[in-house]
């Protein structure tokens, strides 16, 4: 894909003791999150970061880190990065991943792209050593993620160390022992920012049903779910006793949950989505 260069290649990675870059391929919405929170942990000069399409605002961040950012894979002439990054759109991986066949020979390869199994990315790669699948979510843009991650037996201890390290630049890592649940992990915590986002619309329109303004009722709704989530990040209680610390016998908390719960109508519902979108994810897989 055409694209000017942002920065002439000697610049990569030009501390004197220069250990192997790790390289970002796609810096938008998901490779842009992990190159910042990279850059926040001090890997500045070690990071190489390919987007034809960087913003110009982002890229001179980024190459004040020390990184170097570089519009296509030419970049990667003659050397041997660690880790190569692959954040591209899932459509777009077939066509980009071959050009990073020759160095996947010695880096690690950890590709967030979903629902892309490693059975393609090995096709597309020209059957890499190792190979780790990672499924992030949206909250990563913040720092505060979750991914989930897969690694062939090809990778090294090492290597899943790296990988760990790399992830937990945007949030929580945990380890899977098995491709196939990334399926489950994306229909849980990959969409699950969806699903918090869709309760805060359905929570604003109940609340204006009653009576309130508008305005009101989308910032009770919204601050609502946000401090909830906050006091869950810091307390050590569990979501259960959580709840049962506010509902009183009786009371207007109860009212409420015995219609969420009752016939267990929530968890029925919650359940049947997580299944249809598992579900999805088996089906788009076998189309990459
Ligand atoms: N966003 C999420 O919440 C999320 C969550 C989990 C996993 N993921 C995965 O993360 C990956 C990236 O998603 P995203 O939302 O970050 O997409 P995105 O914002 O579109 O970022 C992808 C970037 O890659 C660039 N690109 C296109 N061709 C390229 C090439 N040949 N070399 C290098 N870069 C190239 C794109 O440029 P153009 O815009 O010009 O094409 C774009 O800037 C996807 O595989 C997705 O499944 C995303």
């Amino acid at each position: 894909m055409p694209g000017k260069r942002l920065k002439p290649k000697k610049a990569v990675n030009p501390s004197a003791d220069a250990k192997r870059p790790i390289v970002v391929v796609g810096v938008g919405h998901m490779g842009g999150a992990i190159a910042r929170g990279l850059v926040a942990a001090g890997w500045g000069p070690r990071l190489i970061l390919i987007d034809p399409a960087i913003k110009s605002t982002d890229a001179r961040a980024f190459t004040k880190s020390g990184a170097a950012v570089e519009a296509d894979a030419a970049a990667m002439d003659g050397l041997t990065p660690e880790a190569i990054v692959l954040a591209v759109k899932p459509q777009l991986m077939r066509t980009v991943a071959p050009a990073y066949a020759a160095a996947a020979r010695k880096a690690l390869i950890i590709s967030i792209a979903a629902g892309t199994p490693i059975e393609s990315l090995n096709l597309w790669l020209g059957e890499p050593r190792a190979i780790i699948r990672a499924m992030p979510n949206l909250p990563a843009s913040i720092g505060k993620g979750i991914s989930a991650a897969y690694a062939t037996p090809g990778t090294t201890a090492a290597q899943r160390k790296l990988a760990g390290t790399l992830l937990a630049a945007i949030g929580d890592v945990v380890w899977l022992d098995g491709e196939e649940l990334l399926n489950a992990v994306t229909a849980v915590s990959g969409s699950g920012p969806a699903y918090v986002f869709l309760l805060v619309e359905a929570l604003a329109a109940a609340a204006e049903r009653q009576g309130l303004s508008a305005d009101i009722a989308k910032r009770l709704a919204r601050k609502t779910i946000e401090g909830a989530g906050a006091l869950l990040a810091v307390t050590p209680m569990d979501p259960a006793t959580l709840r049962q610390s506010v509902t009183s016998p009786g009371g207007t908390t109860e009212a409420a949950l015995k219609v969420l719960m009752g016939d267990g109508r929530l968890e029925t519902m919650l359940k049947e989505a997580v299944d249809a979108a598992t579900a999805r994810g088996f089906e788009l897989a076998k189309t990459r």
